[in-house]
This record gives structure tokens, sequence and C-alpha cells, in this order.
């Protein structure tokens, strides 16, 4: 009981007496403008890797305008989730900027488990049907099952058929990651010796392997390499370069993006799913108390708490979370009915994928469908989720892109 209320007051501390910056776009698109290196690493990576042409020019450009650097990196996103085949919903949680580790933490042990030791619960995820395109690949996803970023990675995962185990990591104590001086989720352990961090380059580094399979994926993940630095208010903060490009060669590439714009637009939209869109989860899921205590009895439900702990957990990290998504609803600038701010983006996303396309991608989702797909999920079966599928023209989209990853579409 006492550190239910030491947490309290710990979220308190963190999230509603320490003064934030508001304007936190403003910084992601300051950093963004630093990193002019990024296209040259692509390109010369690309090459390293044997391919490349003539695309070299075109790509740089394409990149640099279209690619961002959050350095505020993953920061504290954490939110729901709805994990493969089960259409259920899952939680929440809400993401800040720079390194706002100790709030995830936190926040996301409200729902998974405050009273919770350590736990490893590793989970045989879709062995039934699905091969490994990779025959040896062997992947192991360390998520947290309510965090967007890991419905993102399970999202690409599912939808290309690849099988892999999950290991759920408690929040609070991350024993489970504990080997890894790389603290966040997700992680992607592939043949238990190389270490994906970061969910869009997990899903870059894969895709590449996936469509030229005479590149190693070690190689392949160099072209991705960490930067360190530090933002505006003193954090260090760790970003990706390239982590939105693939390492095709020229005629991967055009086999890929047949289309002129393709693969700009694939990329402005993954980015978007990344810094935008997700930033609308927490301040719906938790609109309300009614929502809030909606979206952490699921979360209890699920961690299995003792009546006792599960009952402070609810009402507790529900109270918590209700606070934090109020300043997150001022941090990112929100409407004041914040569900317009979703209806909006969602909207536009809508719009964007046009009237003559199935998925972005065209007749096939691309990354970004995915992207968005893996965040929308998370809202599942809350009344957000429900809202926005009342209140959108999202829902022939989502359907098919839900159809796509139960069925596997993308498998090679
Ligand atoms: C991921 O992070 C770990 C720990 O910081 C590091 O050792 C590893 O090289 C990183 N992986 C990649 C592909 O950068």
């Amino acid at each position: 009981m006492y550190s239910l209320l030491f947490l309290v007051l710990l979220l308190y501390v963190n999230f509603v007496l320490h003064p934030k910056k508001k304007k936190e776009k403003n910084a992601l698109l300051a950093l963004h403008c630093g990193s002019l290196r990024k296209p040259v690493m692509a390109a010369a990576c690309t090459r390293a890797l044997g391919k490349l042409g003539g695309a070299f020019l075109r790509a740089s450009v394409v990149h640099r305008s279209a690619t961002a650097s959050y350095l505020l990196g993953n920061g504290f996103r954490r939110a729901y989730c709805s994990r493969g085949t089960g259409l259920r919903s899952k939680l929440l949680s809400a993401r800040s900027g720079g390194g706002r580790l100790l709030g995830c933490a936190f926040l996301l042990g409200g729902g998974l488990g405050w009273y919770q030791a350590v736990k490893v619960s590793v989970q045989q995820h879709m062995a039934e049907d699905k091969q490994d395109p990779e025959g040896a690949l062997k992947l192991v996803l360390y998520q947290y099952k309510t965090c967007p970023f890991c419905s993102k990675v399970r999202a690409f995962l599912d939808y290309h058929g690849a099988a892999y185990e999950i290991v759920e990591v408690n929040p609070v104590m991350r024993q489970e990651i504990k080997w890894s001086t790389y603290r966040k989720v997700p992680i992607l352990m592939v043949n238990g010796e190389l270490q994906l961090n970061d969910s869009s380059v997990i899903i870059s580094s894969l895709k590449t392997l996936f469509l030229s399979k005479d590149k190693s994926l070690t190689d392949i993940i160099h072209c991705y390499p960490e930067m360190k630095s530090v933002n505006d208010r003193g954090r260090e903060v760790t970003e990706y370069n390239n982590k939105y490009w693939l390492m095709l060669s020229e005629a991967e590439t055009a086999a890929l993006y047949p289309q002129k714009g393709m693969q700009k637009e694939e990329m402005k939209w993954r980015q978007w799913a990344d810094d935008w869109l997700v930033h609308l989860i927490s301040p719906n899921v938790y609109r309300t108390t009614g929502e809030a205590l909606a979206s952490f009895d699921y979360i209890v439900r699920e961690g299995k708490f003792g009546t006792v702990e599960g009952f402070f957990a609810k009402y507790v990290g529900a109270a918590a979370m209700y606070i934090i998504s109020k300043r997150l609803k001022s941090r990112h600038n929100l409407q004041d009915d914040v569900r317009q701010d979703l209806y909006k983006a969602v909207n536009e996303w809508v719009a964007a994928i046009g009237r003559d396309r199935k998925f972005m991608g065209g007749s096939q989702p691309n990354l970004a469908d995915l992207a968005v797909f893996g965040v929308l999920r998370v809202m599942e079966g809350l009344q957000a989720f429900q809202d926005m599928m009342d209140n959108t023209k999202v829902k022939h989209w989502y359907r098919r892109m839900e159809r796509a990853a139960l069925n596997h579409e993308g498998r090679a």
C-alpha cells in the first residue's frame, strides 16, 4: 500500500509539478535539421551492401526531407496493445518526450503489476501455421504488451508471417532486459545473438532482409547506427539514423515502389505514426475517469493480480493516468476534446490513402499501413476505439488491415 502511495506521489511530481515544454514538436523539427549525414550514410551503406546505383542522389534528397530523427526517442511511449490474433483490446499508457523512463516504467507498472515480482512469461506465439521464411531465424520480442511501438512490431511480424516468441517485460523492474544496456522496449533478439533496438529500426532492417536475402542482417543493421545526443532539456537521447529507410538496391527499390512518390509517402506516414498518432492514444483512453478505469480494468485482468492488489492497482493507476493524460494533452497541444484530434488524424490518414487504393501500399499494406494499424490497435475494446470507428472513415481500411495481419498475407 505504501509503495503505491509512493508511486502516485512520484507520478505526481514527475508529471504534474515538473514544468514541461509545450512545443515538443518544434524541438523535434529543430533536431531533425541537424542530421544531414543521414542520407550519405544510407547511401554508403547500401553501396557497402553491394548494391546501389544512380538512385543515390535522388534517394538522398527524398530521405533528407522525409525522415526525421526524433531525438526524443522512446521516452516513455507506452500504450495500449492488442496482440496477435486476439482482437481484444489492450492497454494503455502515455508517451512523453525525452527520457521519461521513470514515468514510463511506473505507468506500465500500473498496468502490468505494481506488486508483481519479476516475472518472465515467454509465450509461444503463433507457432501453428507459420513457417519462418528465413528458416533459421529465431526471433524473440521483448515487449510491454500495452505499448504501441511493440504493437507495431507485432503487426509487422504477423503480417509477414514471421514466427516469434514474446517475452513480456515487467515494466517496474525490467528484469527481463537487465542484460541489455539499451533499456527500452521493444527489443528484438535474432538467433540469440543479434540485438535490434527501436521499433522502426527493427521493422526497416527486417524488411530489408526479407526483400534481399543475399544480405546478412549483421550487415544491414550497421546501416542504422545509433546516434546519441543531448536534447534541449539536457537529457541524453538515442536516435537511429535512417530508421525509415530500407537498404535496398535500385532494382529492389523500383520493384517495391513501382510508382513515383510511394517511397517518400511511406516514410512520411511511418514517421507520422511515431511522432504524432502515438501521442493521441493516452489522452483518449484516459479521457474521463470512467475511461481511465475501463482501461485499467483491462490491465488488471490481463496482469493476473490478486484481488486486493488488483483493486488498488486499478483505482490508483486509473487516477494517476487520468491526471497524466491531462498533462500530455497540454504538452501536445491537443484540443479540449481530444477525440477531435484523434478523428482528425485518422481521417487525414484515410484521405491520404484515397479512394482508389485499398491500402497506402496499394493492393497490399506497406510499412506505413502496418505502423498506423499497430498504433491504433492498442485501443481496441475501449470506448476511444469504438468512437473512432463510429465517427471516422477508418473502419474499412482497419478491417482490411486486420485480415491482412491475421492471415499473414505478406508471407514470403
Ligand atoms: C542495441 O543496444 C545494445 C545495448 O546498447 C547494443 O549492444 C547493440 O549493439 C544495439 N543493437 C544495434 C543493432 O545497434
